[in-house]
């Protein structure tokens, strides 16, 4: 059934309370907002010159009345221009509702934090690659403005459902649990730490292949592109994921997002680096205890039968695990593998995941296709926003699934119950605890300065594995 104004979609929570974005989600504000705390904050990228693909020019940016007095050039040269490129949904071939033909998009969109700092704000967007023939909009073009947002939602969540969560935490972590039970000692401490980080992850892999992605099942039924093609883009761009590359300080200066001076507002970045500290705190009090040194990490013969499987095209196919790859060096390469498998099974998956509930269970906020081609021209009405998002099944199915997913939180990052306790790593536990609470406060306390709480990697809410 065709929504005739938006209020059908409000109306999809007669029985359940609305998420408090249904308020405001039509805002640029809001828009900025999902990119840098939403359910996928890893698309932002610094641009230091207008990309040949994407020509957008002072007149774009000084469009928007916040940016009347500034100036492209120096915001460049400054760092405070940013922006999110889809060319890789290119490569995907549109899906199809029982209905009605669905459209994937390959935008592009443009940021810009202002003068005086605060959170970003969009001012372009290009809905393909090629700008031969295309409109770059800004907020100044009403409803075609709101259209070729509708193109980079389509986009960004298609690419966060598959990749950044399905692919980057559920499928990332599996391989390198079964390896781990395939080459380790039930009691090899290695094992006996993971173990809490891998509790359940199997069994709702197994449940998501089986129930959700599936021809007719409900990941079809919500992304703009079809299986056929989306199943080897996924094989591809998890098999090309580098493991070393996305180690969290590592990935923040590879995009350029590091840096508070220039983009001050980023909530995932900030409250994850605590975490990513804590937890390479941790696991380094936990190889020292473990190890004597360099020398018994490289004769650990389970240990590195582990990392050669993770690695190998066999096996969970992991790029760049290890210093060399498939081979743990020393003491400090197996405490930032640790941390890294760690924090993409609790933290990294808890922040991609428990955003589902509150940005994407209420469709118009977060689409994942389009029921239009992309716009042209300008001029475009109400009516031709609406028509282009999923009809009002899609957007039931789309409340049911998210709001499931972001629901149920199960186990807490750092509890490991008596596995440690009267060991030598229980003094490296109690410190690891003891951060992670002083995390909580420092979380809460940001939170109460932000536009909008970030919730999803207080501690109290990381789950320890991959469960959901
Ligand atoms: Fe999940």
């Amino acid at each position: 059934m065709r929504q005739k104004s938006l209020q059908d979609f409000r109306d999809v929570f007669a029985l359940a309370q609305p998420p408090s974005i249904v308020d405001r989600f039509e805002t640029d504000e809001y828009f900025a907002e999902c990119f840098v705390a939403g359910p996928d904050p890893t698309r932002l990228h610094r641009l230091t010159a207008v990309p040949g693909k994407f020509p957008v020019t002072n007149a774009h940016l000084t469009a928007v009345p916040e940016f009347a007095s500034d100036d492209l050039t120096t915001a460049l040269a400054e760092g405070r221009v940013y922006w999110a490129d889809y060319e890789a949904m290119s490569e995907l071939d549109n899906g199809k509702h029982p209905q009605a033909p669905k459209f994937m998009y390959a935008p592009m969109a443009a940021f810009c934090g202002p003068r005086r700092g605060g959170p970003l704000r969009p001012f372009a967007i290009q809905c393909g690659q090629d700008p031969a023939g295309r409109e770059i909009y800004t907020p100044a073009d009403g409803y075609s403005w709101k259209l070729a947002k509708n193109c980079v939602l389509s986009a960004h969540n298609t690419y966060h459902e598959v990749l950044t969560h399905l692919g980057f935490t559920h499928l990332m972590s599996e391989p390198v649990l079964l390896a781990a039970v395939r080459n380790l000692a039930a009691n090899h401490p290695v094992a006996v730490l993971l173990k809490r980080h891998f509790e359940g992850t199997f069994s709702i892999n197994k449940l998501a292949v089986e129930l959700l992605i599936q021809p007719g099942k409900a990941v079809e039924y919500l992304i703009g592109s079809d299986l056929a093609s989306t199943y080897p883009w996924l094989a591809k761009h998890r098999a090309n994921r580098s493991f070393r590359g996305n180690y969290l300080p590592t990935t923040l200066a590879a995009t350029g997002t590091a840096g508070s001076r220039e983009l001050p507002h980023f909530p995932d970045r900030d409250d994850g680096l605590l975490v990513w500290q804590a937890i390479s705190e941790w696991v380094g009090d936990f190889v020292s205890a473990c190890y004597r040194g360099d020398a018994d990490v490289a004769a650990d013969h389970e240990l590195q039968a582990w990392a050669a499987e993770v690695a190998s095209p066999a096996g969970g196919q992991v790029r760049d695990f290890g210093a060399t790859p498939g081979q743990i060096a020393d003491l400090q390469d197996l405490a930032e593998i640790l941390t890294m498998v760690i924090w993409t099974a609790g933290p990294q998956h808890a922040a991609v995941n428990f955003a589902q509930k509150d940005h994407m269970a209420f469709l118009p906020a977060n689409p994942l296709a389009g029921y239009t081609p992309e716009p042209t021209g300008r001029g475009h009405t109400e009516t031709d926003w609406l028509d282009n998002l999923p009809p009002l099944d899609v957007a039931v199915q789309q409340f049911c699934v998210m709001h499931f997913l972001g629901s149920i939180h199960h186990t807490v990052l750092g509890n490991y119950e008596n596995d440690f306790t009267g060991t030598p790593v229980a003094t490296g536990h109690r410190r690891f605890q003891a951060g992670l609470d002083s995390i909580e406060a420092e979380i809460v306390a940001r939170n109460r300065r932000r536009p909008m709480p970030y919730e999803y990697l207080r501690p109290s809410l990381i789950p320890n594995s991959t469960n959901i």
